[in-house]
């Protein structure tokens, strides 16, 4: 491919005045500065070309838009891939009608943008996000990205790039696909084909023309929960928005700038995740949807599982016997599988021999969900009550991120994983169930599922099932017998997605809160006074009073309520609104009655509720509200403050936190930047930020290697008093560690020899995290890979920061109490002029 380089086009843009030109450089084409082959454009980053290339393997000529300066120019979008030109005779311009066009050397029309408008003077600019955009040559290309007449992101080909948006209208079921090449050496569309779905909960799906290739499970609000990849190597930034008005779109975006990556659906159907690092000198690839033939669709047929580490990797599900044996033992499999025992539903509906024997539920860990689940219920309680009160319910699962899912029909595509997945359930006829040697698989409808991946759980696991065994003659009966009720059939996206965003009235959050009265105060946190309240339709909230330090007006403050408000994730406190009347603001959340994680851990008597497992739930689920924070496609914010205090509990111990996106209404917009307006708490400050208020993702994860620490000592980082050592829990935590005594940091609470190796695992993170340098910290999705054992051999710690804690700091007090060595836990606002 012959592009002219850098130089070169600066020389030409130079000559503007002089040359009559054809060929023009920089990142705009218009009717007189339009583009012959082989001349290109570059985005003004540099980042992207547009021009003309020929596919690996063929001689025409088509017009692309490619990654510049990278090993492979991977080609992202093509315009006339439809149409080849067959010699280099191509030119790209703008038609008489403001049109993009390609036009061939007998200035016949290749391709058009194909758009009515009635702009003339229309220019097409390649954007640094690699969008080709059709615009009013009056536009600012600062603002080019606002509502051009046309855009390549909207007629994607089979590339998605950071940013896109895959769309599909919820009302029309009208879909954006990307679309595979044929062959590739041939652009034009291929059979395959990827969208959203909608029908039921939403699901990415790559179609072979008309029938479902692959699927990704349902979308949990952060995950596809059927690419259990998602889960373990965290490859996210992706959300799915609804915008509010029908469609539902993916889109995603990385937290590395440097990080160059994308989806590409091959002509041979897999959809995959190329990826470049700024170093290296070759693409990778970071993912893909056919890792075994597992992945095809419906592979085993209905009521089959698929299992890639066996042979013959289809199975029939317990319970049940192939439909055609004959064929399924020369592995044509398509057929599937049949129950051997007839349902009996409540018992009394199929009365005949085993009359009054009700089906019961095998647990399936891992799995892969079936398709065409069908959601209908927030609450995990109601799941197997509710699955097995409806006779055609033939399997259920919950994921907190989904609720209940149930099916009815023939399960298709079940799979099960190595890692990740879901626990699904599947109704079997009490006969099935009750053969011996299947009683460790059968469950009570009450037992927590989870998703975790972990090997810690998996040890929990098994030690649960062993407990369950013991219960087992107890539990086999179902808790059916309340009325079924509306199952909501496709009504779930929205809830899927955000809330609406509430404006409270004063009045109402004073009624609701008695006047703001003390005996429902609950707390002062860093910004303001906490209250609980109970609204008129009996829902309790917390409020929040900020204080009046907050320098922003009112519409400033409600703009970025609305966005923090769509910073969801269940890991975090949920906002339900606020309210700016006057002087006063204030932020309404979900009540959480079990307060923060400091009132458990540093209580004497609350403290046992919290064992490992546990902690272990906790750790992680702060782990991965974190994550989405920092990789938050909009907001990507740092908390700055995150602390046990910060970290709220909901009845099952979960962990939500709190308080995020407060700085950002204290400190305005800046992202990552010095800042004199330092806000954090003593104690879990990395020095960087306290010292010089420099935060980054790196000083929260500071806090969390010292919240860590906590968790596991049961301690606090500011309750040592040592008269003589002055010695913080971070200090002792290195002390004990260089002397190979770091168990004996583990709370009493914790029976140490039993986890020994998960614990050592946490304090070496713990350490790793509060590292002097920021640089030598590990991100949070580190973090997370360290903490699951995904990263196996854990680097030796470096000093970490205030092992002896300093005497404060203030310069106002310097010279008095040299031996304070209790600095309290207070959150900082310290102000100053900028
Ligand atoms: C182009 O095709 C040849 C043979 O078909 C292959 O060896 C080569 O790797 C291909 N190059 C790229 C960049 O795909
Ligand atoms: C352009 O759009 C019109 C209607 O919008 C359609 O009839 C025509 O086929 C399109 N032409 C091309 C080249 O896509
Ligand atoms: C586009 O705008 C620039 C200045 O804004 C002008 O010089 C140029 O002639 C315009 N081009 C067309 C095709 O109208
Ligand atoms: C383009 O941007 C410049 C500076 O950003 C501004 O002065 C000018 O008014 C803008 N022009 C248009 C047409 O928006
Ligand atoms: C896609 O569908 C076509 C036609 O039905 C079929 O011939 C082809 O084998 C399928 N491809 C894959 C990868 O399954
Ligand atoms: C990048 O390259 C530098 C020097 O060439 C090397 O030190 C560093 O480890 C490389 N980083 C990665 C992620 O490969
Ligand atoms: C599998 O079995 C079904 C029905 O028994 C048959 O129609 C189909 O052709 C078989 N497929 C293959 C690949 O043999
Ligand atoms: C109930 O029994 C009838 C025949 O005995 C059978 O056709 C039907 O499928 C059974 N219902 C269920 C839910 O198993
Ligand atoms: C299940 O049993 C309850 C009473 O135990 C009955 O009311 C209900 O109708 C039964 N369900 C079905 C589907 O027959
Ligand atoms: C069971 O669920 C199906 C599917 O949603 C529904 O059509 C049916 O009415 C339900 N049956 C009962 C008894 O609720
Ligand atoms: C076993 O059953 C007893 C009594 O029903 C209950 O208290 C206990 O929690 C159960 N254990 C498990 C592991 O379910
Ligand atoms: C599910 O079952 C619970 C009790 O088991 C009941 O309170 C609830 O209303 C049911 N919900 C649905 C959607 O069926």
């Amino acid at each position: 491919m012959v592009v002219l380089g850098k130089a070169r086009l600066f020389f030409l843009s130079l000559m503007y005045h002089y040359v009559v030109k054809f060929c023009i450089g920089g990142d705009v084409i218009t009717s007189t500065e339009y583009i012959r082959d082989p001349a290109s454009i570059t985005s003004s980053g540099g980042r992207y070309r547009m021009g003309f290339f020929s596919p690996n393997g063929s001689a025409n000529r088509y017009v692309g838009v490619w990654y510049d300066n990278v090993p492979t120019n991977n080609v992202l979008w093509v315009a006339n891939r439809e149409n080849p030109i067959l010699d280099s005779s191509g030119v790209v311009t703008i038609s008489g009608t403001g049109n993009l066009v390609v036009m061939n050397g007998k200035k016949e029309l290749v391709w058009s943008s194909n758009v009515s408008n009635s702009v003339t003077d229309a220019k097409a600019q390649l954007s640094d996000s690699g969008n080709l955009l059709l615009l009013k040559n009056s536009s600012n290309s600062s603002a080019n990205d606002a509502d051009p007449l046309w855009d390549s992101f909207q007629h994607m080909t089979d590339s998605f790039l950071e940013k896109m948006k895959l769309i599909t209208d919820s009302r029309t079921n009208e879909k954006q696909a990307l679309t595979s090449w044929k062959s590739p050496s041939d652009p034009s569309i291929g059979s395959f084909s990827a969208s959203l779905d909608l029908r039921n909960i939403p699901e990415l799906y790559i179609w072979n023309g008309s029938s479902l290739y692959w699927r990704s499970g349902p979308w949990n609000g952060n995950i596809f929960i059927g690419v259990p990849k998602m889960q373990s190597v965290y490859i996210n930034g992706f959300s799915l928005v609804d915008d509010h008005e029908g469609k539902v779109y993916l889109t995603y975006s990385f937290a590395e700038a440097s990080y160059l990556s994308y989806l590409l659906l091959k002509s041979n159907g897999d959809l995959v995740q190329p990826y470049l690092n700024q170093n290296s000198s070759s693409w990778g690839i970071v993912w893909s949807s056919h890792t075994s033939d597992c992945d095809v669709y419906g592979r085993c047929g209905p009521f089959g599982i698929c299992n890639a580490n066996k042979s013959p990797i289809c199975s029939c599900l317990r319970g049940f016997e192939p439909k055609n044996s004959e064929e399924w033992n020369r592995g044509n499999f398509s057929n599937g599988c049949i129950r051997r025992s007839l349902l009996q539903c409540n018992g009394t509906t199929n009365g005949s021999s085993t009359a009054g024997k009700k089906d019961g539920f095998l647990k399936l860990a891992m799995m892969k969900v079936p398709n065409s689940g069908i959601f209908y219920s927030t609450l995990k309680d109601d799941c197997p009550g509710n699955c097995s009160i409806n006779c055609s319910c033939v399997a259920y699962a919950y994921d907190p991120g989904v609720g209940c899912m149930f099916w009815i029909g023939d399960l298709i595509d079940l799979q099960k994983f190595s890692i990740g997945g879901t626990t699904l359930y599947i109704r079997l006829a009490h006969s099935e169930l009750d053969e011996k040697g299947h009683l460790k698989e059968i469950i009570a409808p009450t037992v927590i599922i989870g998703t975790l991946t972990v090997i810690v759980t998996i040890w929990f696991a098994r030690r649960k099932a062993k407990k369950q065994a013991l219960n087992k003659s107890k539990e086999k009966h179902l808790s059916g017998g309340e009325a079924p009720s509306v199952l909501m059939l496709g009504e779930n996206l929205s809830r899927v997605e955000f809330q609406e965003f509430v404006k409270y009235k004063i009045e109402e959050l004073a009624a609701a809160t008695g006047n703001f009265g003390e005996a429902n105060k609950l707390g002062r946190g860093g910004f303001g006074p906490v209250y609980k309240g109970r609204l008129p339709n009996g829902q309790e909230i917390a409020v929040k009073r900020l204080s009046k330090a907050s320098g922003q007006g009112q519409q400033e403050f409600m703009n970025e309520m609305m966005v923090i408000c769509k910073v969801q994730h269940r890991n975090l406190v949920r906002l339900l609104g606020c309210c700016a009347e006057g002087d006063e603001k204030m932020l309404i959340y979900e009540f959480m009655p079990n307060k923060s994680l400091d009132t458990f851990l540093f209580d004497p008597l609350k403290r046992v509720h919290l064992d490992w497992r546990t902690r272990f739930n906790i750790v992680d689920g702060i782990c991965r509200g974190l994550l989405y924070l920092h990789r938050d496609s909009r907001l990507r914010i740092i908390h700055r403050d995150l602390k046990t205090g910060n970290i709220l509990l909901d009845e099952e111990l979960n962990p939500k936190i709190s308080d995020f996106g407060m700085a950002r209404i204290f400190g305005g917009n800046e992202n990552q930047a010095n800042t004199r307006r330092v806000v954090g708490t003593y104690g879990y400050m990395a020095p960087e930020y306290a010292m010089e208020g420099r935060f980054s993702e790196k000083s929260d994860v500071f806090s969390f290697g010292i919240l860590l620490l906590e968790i596991v000592s049961g301690r606090r980082n500011t309750s040592f008093n040592d008269e003589d050592e002055c010695i913080s829990l971070l200090g002792l935590a290195w002390k004990l560690w260089n002397e190979d005594h770091a168990l004996t940091l583990v709370d009493p609470k914790i029976p140490a020899t039993c986890f020994e190796v998960e614990l050592l695992r946490y304090i070496n993170v713990g350490l790793l995290c509060t590292q002097e340098r920021a640089k030598d910290r590990p991100s949070i999705s580190t973090v997370i890979s360290m903490i699951n054992s995904e990263i196996v051999d854990l680097p030796r710690p470096k000093q970490p920061a205030f092992t002896v804690r300093k005497i404060n700091q203030d310069a106002d007090s310097s010279g008095q109490s040299q031996r304070t060595c209790s600095a309290n836990d207070v959150t900082l606002t310290i102000l100053q002029a900028r």
